[in-house]
């Protein structure tokens, strides 16, 4: 017997339906990216480390924990720089942004990008060690508006995959001075429990209190609650809070959005200032987050280039998935031709070749089955239409048009039906 192969812990193979759900959430999410003015960029899957390290932030799980090295066999040809695949795509957006000076160009970008992140986490449901995201970024605006098109667009998204039970919440850190005071406060009220926090916190408590309020240990959590009154929000300089108070009536007024504003909100990534969000689902159990971000008016600086205000978001798609897998809209094909014998073959393909021509999805049966397994082929299949060659019906120039959904079937002259077909297909 020979080793067989499994595949690595937390990372997914997608075969049909998936297939095609993935291809319609990406497709669905870039009409919707068109109709906002955002540009796609396909950036590299390898990155250096550094580029993380110095925006997502040292003390994060992410750069703890999670990224993955990669190394090569020839070590001796390779510089000292730490090539990672990347875990999320906003630190790599803004390197390819300085990289290029694109700042010269012009003083605001659009983009929006799809593909996998990679993150060394404990797989669980809705949890994976690669995952894809499907992300924004604009950059060159402090606008209060800007946030909010952000937010709408990432609703906008999920509304148009039919997702509509999903709540959105928002916070504001406030800027990096605003983030400081916060820090410190926290750290000197949480100094006297340091003893009872976990390993991971009182790590965290020197470099990131903030992240405390996200961890879920029990005992972590019970802590933080006793400092609910603490809040990132009474910590605002005048502009911060205007920002926010101006973000939240613009959500409201302009796009009809209700916010939960939550004052305990942080994010895992360090860049963020002012602007943070996540949009969850009830449905997803504890990996509930379908999608997060906010505005990072420092990131751009920090990482060698201009001060600029930029905002953006990512949903992860695997979650998306886990959502709408029970949709029965996917199908392969429109329409599946079966021969009531396996001697019609020769005229299912030029009637095959038409159909196609004329941009109608469709297959035939290659396995010589009866005509019952072919009919029940294209019900797994879920086609809309079987056409049926039968000898009889072709000597009359005609053939059965079979209404899958409907279950009705009729004769129908052969010259017609392609003209039949495609007004049909129009109403499915
Ligand atoms: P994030 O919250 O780390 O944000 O990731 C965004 C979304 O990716 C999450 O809400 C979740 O749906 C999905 N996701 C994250 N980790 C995993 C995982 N291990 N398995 C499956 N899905 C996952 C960011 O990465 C920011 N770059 C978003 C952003 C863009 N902020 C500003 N611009």
């Amino acid at each position: 017997m020979k080793n067989i192969y499994f595949s690595v812990r937390g990372t997914s193979n997608f075969s049909p339906p998936q297939t095609y759900l993935f291809n319609k959430i990406v497709e669905t999410s870039k009409n919707i990216f068109k109709l906002f003015g955002y540009e796609e960029i396909i950036l590299p899957i390898l990155e250096e480390e550094a580029v993380f390290v110095r925006s997502v932030g040292q003390a994060t799980d992410i750069i703890e924990k999670q990224m993955f090295k990669v190394t090569r066999n020839r070590p001796d040809l390779d510089s000292k720089m730490q090539i990672v695949l990347r875990p999320e795509g906003t630190a790599q957006v803004i390197r390819y942004y300085i990289e290029n000076s694109l700042y010269k160009k012009s003083d605001f970008y659009k983009f929006c990008y799809f593909g996998p992140m990679f993150r060394g986490e404990k797989p669980q449901k809705g949890r994976l060690r690669q995952f894809h995201h499907i992300g924004a970024e604009a950059i060159g605006s402090y606008s209060e508006f800007l946030d909010a098109e952000v937010i709408f667009l990432s609703l906008e998204i999920l509304d148009a995959l039919g997702i509509k039970q999903k709540s959105l919440h928002l916070n504001s850190l406030g800027c990096g001075l605003d983030k400081e005071k916060f820090k410190e406060l926290l750290k000197k009220e949480i100094l006297p429990y340091k003893d009872k926090l976990c390993i991971d916190c009182q790590r965290r408590m020197e470099k990131n209190p903030l992240r405390i309020f996200d961890c879920k240990e029990e005992n972590c959590q019970s802590i933080c609650e006793k400092f609910s009154s603490i809040t990132s929000q009474q910590y605002l300089c005048k502009t911060c809070h205007s920002h926010f108070k101006n973000l939240v009536d613009i959500l409201k007024d302009n796009f009809g959005i209700q916010p939960f504003v939550d004052f305990r909100l942080v994010r895992g990534l360090d860049y963020y200032t002012n602007t943070i969000f996540e949009i969850n689902s009830p449905f997803l159990g504890s990996q509930n987050a379908l999608g997060g971000g906010g505005r990072y008016n420092n990131l751009v600086e920090e990482l060698g280039g201009p001060k600029v205000g930029a905002v953006g978001f990512a949903l992860g798609l695997e979650r998306i998935m886990l959502l709408l897998e029970k949709i029965d809209i996917l199908k392969t094909i429109d329409v599946f031709i079966a021969t009531t014998n396996d001697t019609l073959i020769k005229e299912a393909v030029k009637l095959l070749i038409s159909l196609r021509k004329e941009n109608i999805s469709s297959d035939i049966d290659y396995c010589k089955k009866s005509l019952k397994g072919q009919l029940r082929y294209a019900e797994k299949k879920n086609v809309n239409f079987v056409i049926i060659l039968g000898e009889e019906e072709l000597k009359e120039n005609k053939v059965i048009l079979k209404d899958m959904k409907r279950s009705l079937q009729e004769k129908v002259n052969i010259d017609n039906i392609i003209p039949l077909l495609k007004s049909k297909l129009k109403n499915v």
